[in-house]
């Protein structure tokens, strides 16, 4: 049988940074996260299985993928076919409609993408939660790329209890994540490699003290549509998680110039009256949060920015989806 899936990329308020010891496999997070997924960044899957293959062909953007991202494309059909209980081999051709490993999190919408179309396609009927738990073990952020809107996923210590929920559906409130492309070069230090660091920066434990009470706070912001509230918050957050990788051994810096430019120019508008919030993952290139009053005349400013490219204008948007439309 064969399936499609269409996923979003989500965007992290409060950020995944570090698993729990012990527990890195299965990819389980020391903290709890808050996320958006994002309408304009987005994977589409197709697979099938069939007896008929020899063995698993995947075709990423039109190429075979790089060694790395092969073997845990291949580990997750292994995940599937143990939970099907079956062999069969699959075909898989995906596609992105934006630049991988650049900070933009394109493991999330693809993991969630193929974890939707490979269970559809092997005809397991996996519940919102099992299907979110299944795309953890993939990518870990891939789990808040299923539920809808803006999610939370939850803390804890055992895998059946480290899945996504959606908190507020996506038209719950209509802010804007301006993408702001500074380059496609990818990143040298991946996700995996950096947050095995996290340990050992010195501030590591101090942000696990209070990350619980900043979950409890943005949730709230998000419920009572505080924008400056929020904004502030998620900056002093992506700085933090950004303080960890600076500090960590050996430390990993993230950003470009462009990235510092992006961050700056923001800070100055605020203070002339254009607001907006900056937070970024691992990569260079940066969101902007700002309210849809004034997504186009800062869209217009940050493109205006020598340093810039392009910018994507993102909304809240669903969790992953099936579709019709197979890409083969
Ligand atoms: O799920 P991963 O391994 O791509 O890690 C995501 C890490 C951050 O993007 C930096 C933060 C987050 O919560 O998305």
């Amino acid at each position: 049988m064969k399936a499609t899936a269409i996923a979003p990329s989500n965007l992290a308020f409060i950020k995944y940074w570090g698993k729990k010891k012990g527990h890195e496999e299965e990819r389980l997070p020391v903290n709890g996260s808050i996320s958006m997924n994002l309408s304009n960044l987005i994977t589409t899957t197709t697979v099938e299985f069939s007896d008929d293959y020899g063995e698993d062909v995947i075709l990423y953007n039109g190429e075979e993928p790089k060694q790395r991202s092969l073997q845990r494309v291949l580990k997750h059909l292994d995940r599937i076919r143990l939970l099907k209980k079956f062999q069969q081999r699959a075909q898989i051709v995906s596609k992105n409609n934006f630049p991988e490993s650049t900070g933009l999190s394109s493991s999330a919408s693809g993991f969630a993408a193929l974890s939707l179309a490979a269970s559809k396609a092997a005809n397991l009927d996996l519940s919102e939660k099992d299907l979110s738990i299944l795309a953890r073990q993939g990518s870990g952020s891939a789990c808040r790329s299923i539920p809808d809107g803006f999610v939370e996923w939850l803390n804890a210590n055992t895998s059946d209890g480290s899945y996504a929920k959606s908190i507020f559906p996506h038209d719950y409130w209509n802010i804007v994540d301006i993408v702001v492309i500074t380059g496609k070069e990818q990143k040298d230090t991946p996700t995996s490699e950096g947050m095995k660091r996290a340990y050992s920066s010195p501030f590591f434990k101090k942000r696990l003290q209070h990350i619980e009470a900043r979950i409890i706070e943005c949730k709230r912001y998000i419920k009572e549509k505080n924008f400056k509230f929020f904004g502030e918050l998620i900056e002093k957050e992506a700085l933090e998680m950004h303080t960890i990788t600076l500090t960590s051994q050996p430390p990993i810096v993230y950003w470009h110039p462009g990235t510092l430019c992006v961050m700056r120019a923001v800070h100055l508008w605020r203070q002339e009256g254009l607001e907006s919030y900056f937070t970024i993952n691992t990569g260079h290139n940066i969101h902007v949060i700002v309210q849809e009053k004034d997504k186009e005349v800062l869209a217009k400013e940050l493109s205006n920015l020598e340093e810039v490219n392009e910018v994507i204008i993102n909304y809240p948007a669903q969790g992953a989806q099936l579709s019709e439309q197979h890409l083969f």
